[in-house]
């Protein structure tokens, strides 16, 4: 059976929530690979905190970033995508970018071997075992094109000093650059116990943000912020389950409550 614990343990729990939403009659996000994988992971995956109601909104999350970061790409074929704390997401396979493109899965060496364990190589494509504060492995990275930068479930996780040296760096790395994220704010830290996922992983969330403009301060410049409320499209939210769509309208109407989970894209 796979061990994983604390904040690698998460990555199962969104892998199982996009399995779950690629078995129901209309998926948000359709991914019959996490679904495939799920199969093929020896791991109690019933145990981990998601019911239909939080796979849905793993779902949208993970097709906003999707669609966000697929508008970048196309403007940027020949871009280098970095994709941090990756864990078991089967993004690469579901963009299916252009070889031209050259794509690194970025998370904790036992996650990576994992992955290699249960997804294909394909062309252009890199996976890099190291923590993402550990920055030795940027040295593994090319840097002579535009670089597109997803971290999904990631920034939470980190110290709020590591996170800010990583986007300096990152920054300094690359000609020019996206950046494509999803950001807890500080309430989504102090009740981070109340989210079954984290609590039931043994994991600990550290770095809220309630402005995306804070990292404006390491060199991006904030191009677009939208809250939770407003991931899912008009033709998403028709296909979401009764509950789902319930508390989508309850969140919408509690500004405190909505703005606890934020996806926003910096340029630098
Ligand atoms: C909530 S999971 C999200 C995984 C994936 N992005 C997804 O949406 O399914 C958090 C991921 O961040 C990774 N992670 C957390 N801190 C990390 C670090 N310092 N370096 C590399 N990966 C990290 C964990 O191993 C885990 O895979």
């Amino acid at each position: 059976m796979v061990h994983f614990t604390e904040e690698k343990a998460t990555m199962l729990a969104t892998l199982y929530a996009r399995a779950l939403d690629a078995r129901r009659e209309h998926p948000l996000l359709g991914d019959t690979a996490a679904d495939e994988a799920v199969k093929r992971i020896d791991a109690d995956f019933s145990k981990m905190g998601v019911n239909s109601d939080s796979a849905a909104s793993v779902a949208i999350r993970a097709k906003a970033i999707d669609d966000r970061a697929a508008a970048w790409l196309a403007r940027h074929p020949e871009a280098i995508v970095l994709h941090l704390g990756c864990g078991m997401d089967t993004r690469v396979y579901r963009l299916d970018p252009p070889e031209t493109v050259r794509w690194f899965d970025v998370d904790y060496p036992d996650v990576v071997e994992l992955r290699r364990e249960i997804y294909p190589e394909r062309p252009g494509y890199t996976t890099i075992g190291s923590s993402v504060t550990d920055f030795a492995w940027l040295d593994q990275v090319p840097d002579d094109a535009p670089a597109l930068i997803v971290a999904e479930g990631l920034i939470m996780y980190l110290q709020p000093a590591d996170g800010a040296e990583l986007v300096r760096r990152l920054v300094g790395k690359f000609p020019s650059g996206h950046v494509v994220s999803d950001l807890f704010s500080s309430l989504g830290i102090k009740v981070q116990k109340l989210n079954p996922v984290v609590r039931r992983a043994g994991a600990t969330v550290h770095w809220g943000i309630d402005d995306p403009h804070e990292l404006e301060r390491f060199g991006l410049r904030l191009v677009s912020s939208s809250d939770a409320s407003h991931w899912a499209t008009p033709e998403t939210v028709r296909l979401l389950p009764l509950g789902s769509r319930l508390a989508l309208q309850v969140t919408a109407l509690v500004p405190a409550i909505r703005r606890m989970g934020r996806i926003a894209e910096w340029d630098f």
